[in-house]
């Protein structure tokens, strides 16, 4: 249902019926676009909506731009997956809830706080330009098979999965020769279609292994995340178990959104080829290719479910009442297209002033890999096209299957040739 189709009853709240369905479908002929629905209720005005999920459960919907980033810095906004009122994405999701660890990304306040300080330190602004010419080794060493290999070939399985799976090895410090076990096991915590027990299995073996090489830096340290993990397990801060929880959490936060942005992001531009020419052109200038990055990030939104939440305390939201025990969602997708906040947001502009964008979030959970994975799109967006000019899709746009029903946006299959 279109938003200007809706009506309000005397109160002035939507009636029962008139409660649109999220998410809704996105167009066939747009599909690197939001739903044009959700684009829809920009034309309302209003920042905040009721909507029908899954489970016919009618959480909160928050579009604007200033009120998803006023509503996501609000101490009355918790993460807590077991909390009253928290919208959950799937059925599953909603299943394993209660026996859902304690972790980053879902406590709040001090506790949350006391998570995510044990992380910072390995993830600033300079640690991940450290990381620059390692990502720019493997994208090169992916690029360099791809040449030399078949065409048609799937860019996902030649460079978009490799390379965040590559980077993360670097990045916790698990030893080369291992990264081909540690790569097989991060695929089947990622896979779509798992049993429960894969998974539980999958969760106990990583984690035993991440445990051996946190115990192992005591003897053996580098610069690495399991090394910072392993001084904070000795200095009492933390336990081992919780250590290797957040190595695991690591694994899979940093795979998936990375490897569908990359994807996607070929796809765009290659659809997008006046774009394309100019990124083409200007790969070695630092300032453009980073400002694209945060255009392609913006325009994407690769968690297009995100960002959820359950209210702890009554709050109003652009004069909406929000009580206790309702749930919120913070489209990040509609933020990002909200007019106000990006006019003509449906023109892809790589030169346009976009790092205002959410696509990582907002508040305290924002993301905290935010730093490497713009390191990772810089080096991929300047070296792909650089080095393979001519790449282009091998099958028409309307043959793509895109992961309309996944947590992040993507394609499936990407088959290019050049
Ligand atoms: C393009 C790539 C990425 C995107 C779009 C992305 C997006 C996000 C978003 C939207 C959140 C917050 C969700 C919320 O508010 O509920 C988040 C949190 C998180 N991300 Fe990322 N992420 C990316 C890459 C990475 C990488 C490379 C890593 C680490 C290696 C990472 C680690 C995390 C962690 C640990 C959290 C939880 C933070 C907290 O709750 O305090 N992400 N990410």
């Amino acid at each position: 249902m279109g938003a200007d189709e809706r009506t309000s009853d005397v109160a002035g709240t939507d009636t029962t019926e008139d409660i649109p369905q999220y998410p809704s479908p996105r167009s066939a002929q747009c599909p690197f676009a939001p739903p044009p629905d959700l684009l829809g209720l920009h034309a309302t005005d209003k920042a905040v909506t009721r909507v029908r999920t899954w489970d016919d459960s009618t959480p909160w919907l928050v579009t604007k731009h200033a009120a998803l980033r006023e509503v996501l810095s609000d101490p009355r906004m918790s993460a807590n997956i077991g909390g009253e009122g928290y919208p959950h994405t799937t059925a599953a999701m909603k299943a394993h809830a209660a026996e859902m660890e304690p972790s980053i990304n879902n406590t709040d306040g001090a506790e949350h706080t006391r998570w995510r300080r044990t992380l910072t330190s390995s993830f600033t602004r300079h640690r991940m330009e450290k990381l620059r010419p390692e990502i720019q080794r493997i994208t090169d060493d992916l690029v360099d098979r791809m040449l030399a290999g078949p065409k048609p070939v799937d860019l996902n399985e030649a460079l978009s999965l490799p390379l965040p799976s590559l980077m993360i090895c670097a990045l916790l410090g698990v030893p080369y020769e291992d990264h081909e076990f540690f790569q097989e096991h991060a695929g089947v915590t990622n896979a779509r279609y798992k049993t429960p027990e894969e998974a539980a299995e999958t969760t106990r073996t990583l984690r035993r292994y991440i445990s051996g090489l946190i115990e192992a830096t005591a003897d053996n340290p580098g610069e690495n995340v399991l090394t910072d993990l392993g001084e904070r397990v000795r200095g009492g801060e933390l336990s081992l178990e919780e250590a290797a929880r957040l190595g695991h959490i690591l694994l899979v936060a940093g795979h998936d959104t990375s490897a569908n942005m990359i994807t996607l992001g070929t796809a765009l531009l290659l659809e997008n080829p006046d774009q394309l020419a100019a990124l083409r052109e200007r790969h070695d200038d630092a300032k453009f290719v980073q400002n694209a990055v945060e255009e392609l990030l913006r325009y994407l939104t690769i968690p297009h479910l995100l960002a959820r939440r359950a209210v702890v305390g009554d709050i109003e939201v652009d004069g909406e009442s929000i009580r206790a025990g309702e749930g919120v969602i913070a489209s990040l997708a509609a933020a990002n297209w909200d007019p106000e906040a990006f006019p003509e947001p449906e023109k892809l502009d790589l030169a346009r002033k976009a790092s205002h964008h959410v696509a990582f979030s907002w508040g305290p959970h924002q993301c905290i890999g935010q730093q490497l994975a713009r390191v990772e799109l810089h080096v991929v967006f300047s070296t792909l096209f650089r080095r393979i000019p001519t790449l282009r899709l091998a099958v028409d746009l309307s043959e793509l299957k895109f992961k309309e029903d996944s947590q992040a946006y993507g394609i499936y299959e990407l088959p290019v040739t050049w």
